[in-house]
């Protein structure tokens, strides 16, 4: 007998909310042409031109743990202790703060901590607050859970910082967290000391948790100095979550971490013992990070001082931020030559927010981004994916060549729309 009816959507599947499919969804991609190859300069993956590649150190452990049964099995679900103690001690030794394996809960990437993170703090109802811009998964996990979002917003024109006054406003009794990305993805930003403070003190006055998502805060650029959250709190809680991801070049490898920064209370209990009870819970969902990356975890964030492989793992990492830099100089010296669009100076991370200007370029970002494809095979996402109307995000990670291949494109195309228009 043949079915008869389909399986309807559940509830779950239909809470899931995309901000970047809804947009995209308005936008289609031409096929490539023969002449022409896409240039995709809109996902933040940096292995996506094979110009950035992880180190051999970490090629070598995976390889290591691949050849070891005790890699292949089931951990605790927070993750094995040796890859917890790494993190742990790394944190430490960046934020001046005792912190232990069992502050430490490995998730599958940052993607999986921000998750956990999210509903350890807050229940259906609660509310929390988010950047706009912002990375579109904050609001798509909350609004998964039943958690209401309201965006705090960061502007442009002040290096994307964010306007504490509009976030105090937005706190009410069932306001649980503020979520901070430093550095920003999509604006590349590099907050100061002083304006992480400012934000702390908000935080304190309004007995709010933070949640830093500092997954690029080893990917700053010079001149620039990169200040965790938890190195400046004193008696605000954070759930700092990073992950391997970014740092390393590896985003398919799914490993991250919450670490959690708690504060003593004076009665003895610790503002955060309830939340490090549902954290713990909440990864007995998934049975934890992958266990091959974990063993690999030692060797790569921790390694012995002094040692030829502490000096080759910090020679990556300035290597990494070498080339984004030189790129983020590269792209946005290109882009500011051009009329009608301003690129902010990215100070890390992997990306910078253009905007358009409307008076010049009479084009909302959507309409921008649907015709520069059409015409010329360059690919960006529009502001809108980030709740940025009339901006654009470009990811610079792939090889000078290309990127200037696409600047010439995309000047290209904003040539024949001045044409066009007699300007
Ligand atoms: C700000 C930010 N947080 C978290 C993530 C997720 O990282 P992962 O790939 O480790 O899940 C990303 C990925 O692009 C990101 O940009």
């Amino acid at each position: 007998m043949s079915r008869s009816q389909v399986i309807p959507e559940t509830l779950s599947g239909k809470r899931i909310v995309n901000q970047i499919r809804d947009v995209l969804d308005n936008v289609s991609i031409p096929a490539e042409q023969p002449n022409k190859k896409m240039i995709p300069l809109s996902l933040g993956d940096p292995t996506t031109f094979g110009n950035l590649m992880t180190t051999d150190i970490f090629i070598k452990a995976l390889q290591k743990a691949a050849a070891s049964p005790a890699a292949h099995g089931y951990q605790h679900t927070t993750g094995s202790k040796a890859a917890k103690e790494a993190v742990a001690k790394r944190s430490a030794a960046a934020t001046g703060r005792k912190v232990e394996a069992a502050d430490v809960f490995l998730a599958s990437g940052c993607s999986g901590a921000l998750d956990i993170s999210l509903q350890a703090l807050a229940s259906p109802g609660d509310n929390i607050l988010l950047p706009q811009p912002g990375f579109a998964l904050y609001e798509t996990l909350a609004l998964a859970h039943g958690i209401e979002v309201r965006h705090y917003p960061l502007l442009p024109h002040k290096k994307w910082e964010i306007d504490v006054d509009a976030l105090e406003q937005l706190v009410d009794d069932k306001t649980r967290a503020i979520l901070v990305n430093n550095p920003s993805n999509p604006c590349g930003s590099v907050y100061s000391k002083e304006h992480l403070c400012d934000v702390l003190a908000a935080a304190e006055r309004l007995n709010l948790a933070v949640i830093a998502d500092e997954i690029y805060g080893n990917l700053v650029f010079s001149g620039e100095t990169f200040y965790s959250m938890a190195e400046l709190a004193k008696n605000v809680p954070v759930l700092e979550v990073g992950g391997l991801a970014k740092e390393f070049l590896v985003p398919g490898l799914r490993v991250g971490w919450i670490i959690m920064h708690d504060v003593e209370l004076e009665d003895g209990q610790t503002a955060l013992q309830n939340v490090r009870r549902s954290a713990l819970r909440l990864t007995q969902l998934t049975l934890g990070a992958n266990t091959l990356v974990q063993a690999c975890m030692p060797d790569i964030l921790t390694p012995k001082a002094g040692s030829p492989e502490e000096r080759q793992l910090a020679q990556f990492n300035a290597d990494t931020i070498a080339q984004l830099e030189s790129n983020a100089k590269f792209v946005t010296k290109r882009i500011n030559s051009m009329r009608g669009l301003r690129a902010t100076t990215p100070q890390g991370a992997m990306y910078t927010m253009v905007e358009i200007d409307q008076s010049q370029i009479a084009m909302d970002d959507v309409k921008f981004t649907q015709q520069l494809v059409d015409e010329e095979l360059v690919f960006v996402l529009p502001g809108s994916c980030f709740g940025m109307a009339n901006f654009v995000r470009i990811v610079y990670c792939a090889p000078e060549e290309v990127l200037a291949e696409a600047c010439d494109r995309i000047e290209a195309f904003l040539k024949r729309l001045s044409t066009a228009v007699g300007n």
